[in-house]
């Protein structure tokens, strides 16, 4: 390793513009080298270095200052690499490291080639993903490269002694190393900077140019100023680039210019629909890429960003507000809608990582999706056969139900579809939805023991089946139904157990016909989905924790406003009331084939229960926070039936009883459920640091376990609450529970 007790010697920087500059200031800064040498075409550029103290000496005669150096740095523009490396050729030492920082490394392979040879393993090419319109010396800044991203492509010859030290020596600057092949690195290029450099020269060089345009600059603001930023960059740079990497700038340009062309036919023919097709797709790719940039990005943030709840002991609940929309109903609403003929106008859309995590996927299969904006979401659908082939893999996250409930609808397209998930996502089980899939003729590969991701192969024929599933579950029902409307003659899905149908109520209120005969659900192709209007009602899912709050915390008392009462749903409700909670409905009605209702609760000694089996399915998702509820009951509650919970996002029964005991309460998972001793109305948890095991609803369970603590909670890694319920701590903490979030 380079540090300060183990200098690089000597290190020889050729051509000092900002990179090599800022590279080496880097390394003095750290301390980590003896000595520098410097040279440049330009001896005013030399002079400076020497009395900026980034360079200890430089020479006209760039062989001394190659001679003895340990490390070379040669950053001059990329076609005069081969020229640089043929006069200092006989002054390399022969254990000298050399390296690079160019655009392009194609080219620059080559001129090793050729003036070095094809065997010499010493040059480890390099490319630090960092600038500004700033450039030379001057400019020179030790932070350039702090978190960017530095590339180096080292080649078979390339020796692992020559990577270490190159990789090293980048280190010091806290630039994060990423290894790539020299081609797949020059095709990135040419797409992400050697295109948009080209186009913003050719933009600003057009309207430079047009006599009738003499006011162009005078009044050009941020639009053009952000476009045209980058033709500011150093000319004699990019025609090296533009020409090093040609071939690959050539491909990029040529795909651009195609769609430019198609967008210039949009335009031409005010072709509404296509152009809010182009736009939403790149405003989604844009704030998505924004979100990268940030370390937040909205398929990703579990891993990008670590955030702790630190929830406080005490608090009441009191308010009336309305939590977000229905997950479940939000994924098939854009599902749905993008399957119909027509447009669709959806409302209290879920803006949730899993809901957008379908909503990008059917974008990327072709469908102009407008918004989300405050819920509202415009599905123009495509028909039952107008999906297109996505560009790359379909990458749904956290999301189960995506997942699985897309297997079907891809199962029937006559396109080969990729699926993938984050680290949770790719350990559930698949198995259940491919098993019945293949048997309708579906062709499915998946990682070993049915894990994502999954291969679907398109152009298959399905035929229709007539399957009992063996567990209750909505997602493979659903998953089956949607085959369904593909397959030849009947399929029927015959569940063990009610679970939610809100597939089926949605077909039906597309106007497509659903045979529900007791647990029997039956579909026939050769429909239609006509588009119609859809209002999401609140999730009763994310009501649970609120309706656990209130009850929990002494003088409470809320109304949830609007929220999904759908039979298939309500075991919450139904538990809680067997607890001793108090709970209210008002204002009950139907809106688009799902029952809302308002619904109060105020606070109540709970008492344990056995929790009757048949409610299980109804509140399939809502066990962590009825164990919560549990744990503050007077009396011991049981839960049997529910082996289901251990595949869902994370183990939940395991989750919940290591949560519990970490906090004092006597509970003990077994194979299908848990016992869990309440402390009753004198008792209350202990504070402690519990794990949300990159479960959403853990994390808001231990949350909300803070009203009845004696002692801080403190919930660690929290990020995935945005799955299912952006803006949880901002309600939670104003209607009265004392919860933060901290970024680690
Ligand atoms: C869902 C069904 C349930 C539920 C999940 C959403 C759905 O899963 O746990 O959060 O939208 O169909 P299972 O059907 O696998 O039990």
């Amino acid at each position: 390793m380079i540090s300060s007790n183990s200098k690089l010697p000597k290190v020889a920087v050729l051509g000092l513009g900002l990179i090599g500059c800022s590279w080496v200031k880097a390394l003095k800064t750290a301390n980590c080298v003896g000595y520098v040498s410097g040279f440049d075409r330009n001896v005013d550029s030399m002079e400076y270095a020497q009395q900026a103290e980034l360079i200890d000496h430089y020479s006209l005669n760039i062989n001394d200052v190659v001679k003895n150096a340990d490390l070379i740095i040669i950053s001059v523009p990329i076609l005069a690499v081969a020229d640089v490396l043929a006069q200092i050729k006989d002054s390399i030492s022969s254990s000298a490291i050399l390296t690079d920082v160019g655009s392009v490394k194609g080219n620059i392979a080559k001129a090793v080639t050729q003036v070095l040879g094809a065997d010499f393993d010493r040059f480890v090419l390099g490319h630090p993903i960092a600038g500004s319109e700033r450039s030379g010396v001057t400019a020179a800044d030790e932070n350039l490269f702090k978190n960017h991203k530095i590339i180096l492509t080292p080649e078979k010859r390339t020796s692992a002694k020559a990577l270490d030290l190159v990789s090293d020596a980048w280190k010091i600057t806290g630039g994060k190393i990423e290894l790539m092949t020299v081609q797949h690195h020059d095709e990135i290029l040419a797409a992400t900077s050697h295109l948009p450099h080209l186009l913003a020269y050719s933009l600003v060089d057009t309207l430079a140019n047009d006599q009738e345009n003499n006011d162009i600059f005078n009044y050009a603001a941020g639009g053009f100023r952000d476009f045209t930023r980058i033709a500011s960059s150093s000319p004699i740079m990019w025609r090296d680039i533009f020409i090093g990497n040609k071939d690959e700038v050539l491909k990029a340009l040529d795909l651009f210019t195609a769609d430019l062309q198609k967008l210039r036919e949009i335009v031409a023919n005010e072709d509404k629909t296509q152009m809010m097709g182009t736009f939403t797709r790149a405003k989604a790719a844009r704030d998505h890429f924004t979100k990268i940039l940030a370390r937040r990005a909205y398929v990703d943030s579990m891993t990008s960003q670590i955030v702790n709840y630190v929830a406080k002991p005490g608090g009441k609940l009191s308010g009336e507000f309305r939590v977000p929309g229905d997950k479940s109903i939000s994924h098939r609403s854009i599902m749905l809608g993008s399957l119909a003929e027509g447009t669709t106008e959806v409302s209290g859309f879920l803006e949730g990582e899993d809901s957008l995590a379908t909503l990008q996927t059917f974008r990327d299969m072709g469908v102009v999706i407008e918004g989300p904006h405050r819920g509202r979401v415009t599905v123009h659908g495509v028909g039952l056969h107008g999906l297109k082939m996505p560009p790359n893999s379909l990458y749904l996250g956290n999301s189960g139900t995506s997942m699985r409930l897309l297997s079907g609808l891809m199962a029937a397209q006559n396109f080969d579809v990729e699926m993938t998930g984050d680290d949770s996502l790719n350990k559930r089980p698949m198995n259940r939805v491919a098993d019945p899939l293949r048997s309708m003729g579906a062709i499915i590969n998946s990682a070993p023991n049915g894990r994502p991701p999954l291969k679907i192969t398109g152009g298959q024929p399905l035929k229709g089946i007539h399957y009992e599933l063996p567990m209750a579950s909505a997602q493979v029902k659903s998953c089956l139904i949607l085959a369904g409307l593909y397959a030849e003659g009947e399929t029927t899905v015959i569940e063990p157990a009610p679970t939610r149908d809100h597939t089926e109520r949605m077909l039906k209120g597309f106007g497509y016909p659903v045979e529900v005969d007791g647990p029997k659900v039956t579909v026939r192709p050769g429909g239609k989905l006509t588009a119609t209007e859809i209002d999401v009602p609140a999730d009763i899912s994310s009501a649970a924790f609120f309706m656990v709050a209130a009850s929990i915390a002494k003088d409470s008392d809320i109304t949830l406003q609007h929220v999904g009462i759908n039979p298939t749903r309500v075991g919450i409700i139904n538990i809680l009331r067997a607890m001793g909670a108090n709970i209210e409905l008002s204002n009950e009605k139907e809106v688009g084939g799902e029952p809302v209702a308002d619904i109060r609760i105020r606070s109540a000694q709970l008492k344990g229960i056995q929790i009757p089996e048949d409610q299980v399915p109804l509140a399939i998702d809502e066990f962590p926070a009825i164990f919560i509820a549990a744990a503050c009951a007077e009396g011991t509650t049981v839960l049997t039936g529910a082996e289901e919970l251990r595949v869902k996002e994370s183990d939940r029964i395991q989750a919940m009883v290591d949560g519990l005991q970490i906090l004092g309460v006597d509970a003990v998972g077994t194979e299908d459920g848990a016992i869990i001793k309440g402390f009753g109305a004198q008792g209350s948890f202990n504070g402690g640091e519990v794990e949300s095991v990159d479960d959403h609803r853990i994390a808001m369970s231990f949350t909300i376990a803070s009203l009845r603590a004696n002692a801080p909670i403190l919930v660690k890694d929290c990020a995935n609450v945005a799955t299912s319920f952006p803006g949880f701590v901002e309600l939670a903490s104003g209607c009265g529970i004392n919860v933060s979030a901290e970024i680690e």
